[in-house]
């Protein structure tokens, strides 16, 4: 059968490279959404373009990296250190990042982050322009290529550059935030212009997509139409694509012996407990201090539950060359020593935090004894940890409590709690209610998410956002 030939760009290839021996590399699954949600795909004859994590200098190195790399269909693009740093580093991690989340500029170094800006924003671009050169050397006509999140907003335009008859695709993977927050953005028109050269623009939700039409009616003055953004006579299709991820590999899973076997150690270690679950990036924007906030709360007020109840927070390590990141990590570190210290016994402690990554089979186990999730984002493009809790839970119905600024709350709102993480008051109820609820609200609720976890798949997004750019493209001829 037919496949369509998919180049799929985004800054983070599915594997990191750890590098071995001079011409040797280890290839790791990479962390987070995106990553996730791509390899769920499969239908395309993809190919992928990004950055493997790692600095090679040298030549040796980067043949031996690009050859392990094409194994997988991975073509890397080498970015030195200096761009890591701005481009990555800065532009996006600490500026894009926190802005889009609705976080504002980091409060220490704002002056100097405001000082750097622009040196940041031109290693963003010259960043943006290194992975449009990769794309151009491994284009063949017909391809479909597809750009991906907030790193690469000035990729679309650099491809068309090269070649205006490119099909161009852009998704974003975070929030798109008011347009009074893009508005503060000294770059806020070239970002939007460069998006708007691609030829579909993609968010999540629908409350992002109409952020971002009116960010481009209001700071470029185009034309906002119910189709997409018009520039004389030119439209860019806009549209949400709502993520989903691939609910039958976390199904088939919990059947492997090894996803067996954790679970019944999992259930031994914490029998006569109730098993509280968060699973994060360490990152700000997943409300992790507000989590544990609230959980001591709860056990503060709910002194009967203080021996009955654990939170296992796993706090995978992100972005930890940026200061922000660093912070969190000891801000989070001390309230966990706090709590446990304040409930703990010399034989139990109500906090297991771990500051590293679980392999797939252990993290699937996790999502199978875990009695209640807790997704505290600030804000949140979709967070697909809550779908996978959801997919792994068929037997054990446990609740949801996620938070209202996740875009997750719209598709899972009616199965889940849904929170004001801010609000530990509502949180700390919340898990109580949580944990007192009768059996049959939680398979009612349970049974509502489950049926959109597994009908709104990785898959069934992808495909519904290729075959919307083919028509977007044809529909544009058709006009001329
Ligand atoms: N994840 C991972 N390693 C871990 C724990 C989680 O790769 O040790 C995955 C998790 O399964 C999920 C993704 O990381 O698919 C997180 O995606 P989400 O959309 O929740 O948040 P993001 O990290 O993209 O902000
Ligand atoms: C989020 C972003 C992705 C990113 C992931 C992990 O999901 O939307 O683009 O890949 O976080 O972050 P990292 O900086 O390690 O790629």
């Amino acid at each position: 059968p037919y496949k369509q030939r998919l180049l799929v760009v985004a800054n983070r290839l599915p594997v990191s490279a750890v590098r071995k021996g001079e011409d040797s590399w280890s290839l790791e699954i990479s962390a987070g959404g995106l990553v996730s949600a791509l390899l769920g795909v499969k239908e395309f004859e993809a190919k992928w373009i990004g950055w493997a994590g790692v600095n090679v200098p040298d030549e040796i190195g980067q043949r031996a990296l690009t050859k392990a790399l094409a194994e997988k269909r991975c073509i890397p693009v080498f970015l030195d250190e200096e761009i890591v740093h701005q481009y990555y580093n800065g532009y996006c991690n600490n500026i894009l990042w926190p802005l889009f989340h609705y976080l504002g500029l980091p409060q220490e170094d704002r002056l100097a982050t405001t000082r750097s800006f622009q040196s940041q924003f031109d290693a963003y671009k010259k960043a943006n322009q290194m992975f449009a050169d990769v794309v151009n050397e491994h284009y063949e006509e017909g391809d479909v290529v597809w750009c991906h999140d907030y790193h690469l907003m000035f990729l679309p335009k650099c491809l068309k550059e090269y070649n205006s008859s490119m099909k161009v695709g852009w998704f974003l993977h975070t929030p798109f935030p008011s347009s009074e927050i893009h508005r503060t953005l000294p770059s806020r028109s070239d970002l939007l212009r460069s998006v708007l050269a691609a030829d579909l623009v993609g968010f999540h939700t629908y409350d992002y997509a109409r952020h971002f039409v009116s960010a481009c009616t209001r700071i470029l003055g185009l034309e906002g139409t119910p189709e997409g953004v018009e520039d004389q006579g030119k439209l860019t299709r806009v549209a949400a694509f709502p993520i989903g991820i691939d609910s039958d590999r976390f199904i088939r899973a919990l059947e492997v012996p090894q996803v067996q076997e954790h679970i019944k150690e999992l259930k031994e270690r914490f029998a006569g407990r109730k098993v509280m679950l968060g699973v994060d990036r360490l990152d700000m924007i997943k409300g992790i201090p507000q989590k544990i906030l609230a959980f001591e709360k709860f056990l503060e007020e709910n002194s009967s539950w203080r021996d009955q109840v654990v939170l296992l927070q796993i706090a995978v390590p992100t972005r930890t060359d940026v200061p922000e990141y660093q912070k969190l990590t000891s801000q989070v570190h001390e309230i966990v020593g706090r709590i446990n210290g304040r409930f703990g016994t010399l034989t139990a402690v109500p906090i297991h935090h771990l500051d590293r990554s679980l392999d797939f089979y252990a993290l699937c186990a996790l999502y199978a004894v875990t009695d209640i999730a807790l997704v505290t984002s600030l804000r949140d493009g979709m967070n697909l940890v809550s779908y996978e809790f959801v997919a792994c839970q068929a037997s054990k119905k446990g609740v949801l409590i996620l938070s209202e600024f996740a875009g997750a709350a719209q598709s899972l709102g009616a199965g889940a709690i849904l929170v004001n993480p801010w609000n530990i008051t509502e949180v700390a109820s919340s898990i109580g209610y949580a944990l007192n609820m009768p059996a049959d609200e939680r398979e009612k609720r349970h049974r509502h998410n489950f049926m959109h976890v597994t009908a709104h798949t990785a898959q069934e997004w992808a495909e519904t956002f290729v075959s919307e750019l083919n028509d977007t493209i044809v529909e544009a001829q058709l006009r001329t």
